[in-house]
């Protein structure tokens, strides 16, 4: 009895949380039969976010930025992992309920495990959507000068240092599934132009 009176519990408030997050959005595309679903992955500064807005600008996709979606969710988040399972348990149905009406989307998070990344297989696979996989790196040189400079400045929406980045670096598994690779360190748009491509095909 009291299982299920837990389970009802998290459920209503799993509901209301996709409900907040769908409120946070703002406008989104136009829906369409074949949806894009596109999963960026890599450590704090190589450029997810950078990369999916250069993206965003080519292709009528809402970009799911999960830093932002945790601010719309904990107005003073701490990065717990309670806070992290109950954010990402969200995005997973947010995702879902967005792709079966049609809308196309790009989760930008560090998605560092395959663990994490089985999550998107099974909603791909259960809704038949193609999904399109992105690793984003940089060297850590690069990450380093971009995220000492970002500490400065702090306009962005992520909150992860070089502090940070060292903290999650071992977490990072290889994607055993087919996926294209950019550095960000160069010219990111042949990549962009193959997404784009792939998109319309
Ligand atoms: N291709 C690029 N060319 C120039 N600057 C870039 C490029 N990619 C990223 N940057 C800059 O590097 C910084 C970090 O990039 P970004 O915020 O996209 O990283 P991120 O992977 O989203 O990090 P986080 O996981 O913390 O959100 C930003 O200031 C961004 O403008
Ligand atoms: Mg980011």
């Amino acid at each position: 009895m009291e299982v299920f009176y837990n389970q009802g519990v998290e459920n209503t408030r799993l509901i209301s949380d996709v409900e907040r997050l769908i409120e946070s959005l703002g406008p989104l595309p136009e829906p369409v039969a074949e949806p894009a679903f596109i999963v960026v992955s890599g450590l704090p500064g190589t450029g997810k976010s950078h990369f999916c807005g250069c993206l965003a600008e080519r292709l009528p996709v809402v970009v799911l930025e999960s830093d932002a979606l945790r601010k719309a969710l904990f107005s003073s988040p701490d990065y717990s992992s309670q806070e992290s399972s109950r954010l990402f348990q969200a995005c997973h149905l947010l995702i879902e309920r967005l792709l079966k009406r049609g809308i196309s989307l790009i989760f930008d998070a560090t998605n560092l495990s395959e663990r994490n990344r089985e999550h998107f297989y099974s909603i791909a696979e259960r809704l038949d959507v193609k999904l399109i996989l992105v690793r984003v790196e940089a060297p850590p040189q690069v990450v380093y000068q971009r995220l000492m400079a970002r500490g400065e400045d702090s306009q962005g929406k992520s909150d992860a240092d070089w502090t940070v980045y060292r903290r999650m670096k071992p977490a990072v598994d290889k994607i055993r599934r087919n996926h294209y690779a950019v550095d960000t360190s160069r010219d990111i748009t042949p990549v962009l132009d193959k997404i784009v491509r792939q998109v319309a095909r």
